[in-house]
């Protein structure tokens, strides 16, 4: 059995502690939470033993895994606690506030031969996955463009933070993940309306190293909540809708009808419109699952602290565009590097 722990039983905490409860070969063993009322409401849930304190809880139990699931600037000492305490840990995203503070953790679990994954959730969405496959297969030809929106109404309770680490390091993520690429070139605009400290606004472009334009448009600003990402390419166009799971193919008629004889190739016209099939599921679920087996096999998990370092930077630089109201050109560094 593994023994997990949960770190923080908020808004997602408290479904990590839920999935780790069900799992198969898992037994969700403790859980920390400062705030009285939450804690006692996850220990009447879940009946497991509940601290205080991340450092009483990794004093007492012994722990396999651990979900941090704190607000974002105590991801890294909680985490950096977790793993000196020789637990695996899954850090919520993004990874830490600052790039130093993701470059200790990584080197951390190295150091003691841990896993240390991020929690970029869209990953393990099946409709990404499925995406994932067909682009690989070659099902787009070259792709020209990605967009993604991600708009969401006002979240009363993320003051730490403002929407770039917030919500754009998803899309961050995802983009890199689909495109196999990294960003050499962004611009941003963001804007603060309603936000009592933060941008709570960003629409940003940007240059992959092969080619692709990537175009994000990401707020708090919108009364109902969109999560779509577009890829447009020689064969048509994917659609995914994050919180629906589906996926559509818009097919453009002339590559069906010239593909073979790409030369003679004209233009764009309208084709099928394909709805493929998705078996859905809880991503949330399909990520602890997949956290557990990479621990078990000791094998490195889908998502590296690198690739959360990465979306954290490309964060951190879409603000500093925004900030001096300049392209930042010549950016391209791997996330290994
Ligand atoms: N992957 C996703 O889709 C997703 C979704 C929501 C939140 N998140 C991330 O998860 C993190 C938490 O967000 P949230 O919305 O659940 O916040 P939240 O404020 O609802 O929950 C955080 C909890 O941590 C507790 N806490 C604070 N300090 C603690 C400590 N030292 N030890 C134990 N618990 C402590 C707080 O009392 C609170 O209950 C954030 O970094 C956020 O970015 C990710």
């Amino acid at each position: 059995m593994i023994r997990a722990a949960v770190i923080g039983v908020g808004a997602i905490g408290k479904h990590h502690a839920r999935i780790y409860s069900e799992l198969e070969g898992v037994e969700l063993a403790a859980l920390a939470e400062p705030d009285e009322a939450r804690r006692q409401a996850a220990a009447r849930r879940f009946r497991v033993p509940t601290y205080a304190t991340h450092t009483d809880l990794l004093a007492a139990e012994r722990i396999h895994v651990v979900s941090v699931t704190v607000p974002t600037g105590l991801h890294h000492p909680v985490a950096l606690a977790a793993l000196r305490a020789g637990a695996h840990v899954l850090v919520e995203k993004p990874i830490t506030s600052t790039l130093a503070e993701a470059d200790e953790l990584i080197a951390e679990a190295a150091a003691r031969r841990l896993t240390l994954t991020v929690g970029h959730i869209e990953r393990f969405n099946p409709a990404v996955a499925e995406l994932q496959k067909r682009l690989a297969a070659g099902d787009l030809g070259r792709v020209f463009q990605v967009q993604a929106r991600r708009l969401s109404p006002f979240p009363l309770h993320v003051l730490d933070v403002g929407v770039v680490m917030d919500l754009a390091t998803h899309e961050l993520d995802m983009l890199r993940y689909l495109l196999g690429s990294e960003v050499v070139r962004l611009y941003a605009e963001t804007s603060r309306n309603f936000h009592a400290r933060h941008e709570d606004m960003l629409s940003s472009i940007l240059r992959f190293a092969n080619g692709v334009i990537g175009v994000l448009d990401i707020n708090w600003l919108t009364p109902t909540k969109v999560r779509e990402l577009r890829l447009t390419g020689e064969r048509g166009m994917f659609q995914v809708d994050y919180i629906t799971q589906d996926l559509y193919f818009y097919e453009n008629a002339e590559a069906a009808s010239h593909w073979d004889t790409l030369a003679l190739f004209r233009g764009v016209e309208e084709g099928r419109v394909v709805k493929l099939r998705v078996i859905k599921a809880e991503p949330l679920q399909q990520e602890l699952q997949a956290f557990v087996a990479a621990v078990r096999a000791g094998a490195p998990p889908a998502v590296t602290g690198a690739d959360g370092r990465q979306a954290l930077r490309l964060a951190g630089l879409l603000l500093e565009s925004a900030q001096q109201k300049q392209v930042l050109p010549g950016l391209e560094v791997s996330a290994e590097s």
